[in-house]
């Protein structure tokens, strides 16, 4: 029987590192930066333009949560954190609002002066930029159905022809019903169970 072996985040950090390079891609988005540990990989690269999104707020608690279903559940993302494993604060507990801006400026800082650094959420975020302005997008936010749609319905118009609209997490239920519905009439690549790709 055929199994799919799961991987882990580096590797699909790894992976579209080698697809931009791959691609020569040179102007990229990252829908989601978290701790900026993939963000950190692309600023390193040979790019002309890197878009980091992500509103680092804790009224979006509910985006940090993730989803394990297809549509929102109270619940569900506390045990996603428990889950995961993620380095929080306190176990099980979500960040605070300072603990955010504390994590947002260090990236900040960090970020080469050239990086474009947007903290708004991603659907508000993507009415500042052009139709097909870039190579490619990456989709890393929110996991629950309604907000990777509203993610693919943003961004997809942002990718040039024959650049790569592509995400993390496939596995869940939440990203993977939003890429079967949004994206059924394009071929999708499915890398691991996790980074979702597809060809504009
Ligand atoms: C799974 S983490 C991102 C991991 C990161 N891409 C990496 O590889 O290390 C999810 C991030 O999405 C952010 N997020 C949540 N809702 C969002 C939204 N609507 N737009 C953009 N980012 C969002 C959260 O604040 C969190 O930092």
């Amino acid at each position: 029987m055929y199994k799919l072996e799961k991987i882990g985040m580096p590797e699909v950090r790894n992976r579209f590192v080698k697809m931009i390079r791959e691609n020569g891609f040179k102007r990229v988005v990252e829908i989601g930066i978290w701790r900026g540990d993939l963000s950190r990989m692309l600023w390193s690269l040979d790019l002309d333009r890197l878009v980091l999104v992500d509103p680092m707020f804790v009224d979006y608690a509910q985006y940090w949560h993730d989803a394990w279903k297809r549509r929102s559940e109270p619940g569900v993302g506390k045990f996603y954190v428990i889950q995961m494993g993620h380095p929080l604060p306190k176990n099980g507990q979500f960040y605070t609002q300072e603990e955010l801006d504390a994590l947002w400026d260090s990236i900040v800082d960090d970020a080469p002066d050239w990086v474009e650094m947007v903290r708004l959420p991603s659907v508000e975020a993507a009415k500042l930029f052009d139709d097909e302005s870039f190579d490619t997008v990456f989709i890393d936010g929110n996991h629950f159905y309604e907000d990777v749609c509203a993610d693919i319905d943003a961004w997809l118009p942002k990718v040039r022809k024959g650049g790569i609209l592509c995400g993390d997490d496939y596995f869940y239920e939440g990203v993977r019903y939003a890429v079967l519905d949004k994206l059924s009439h394009v071929d999708t690549d499915i890398f691991g169970n996790r980074l979702w790709s597809v060809v504009i």
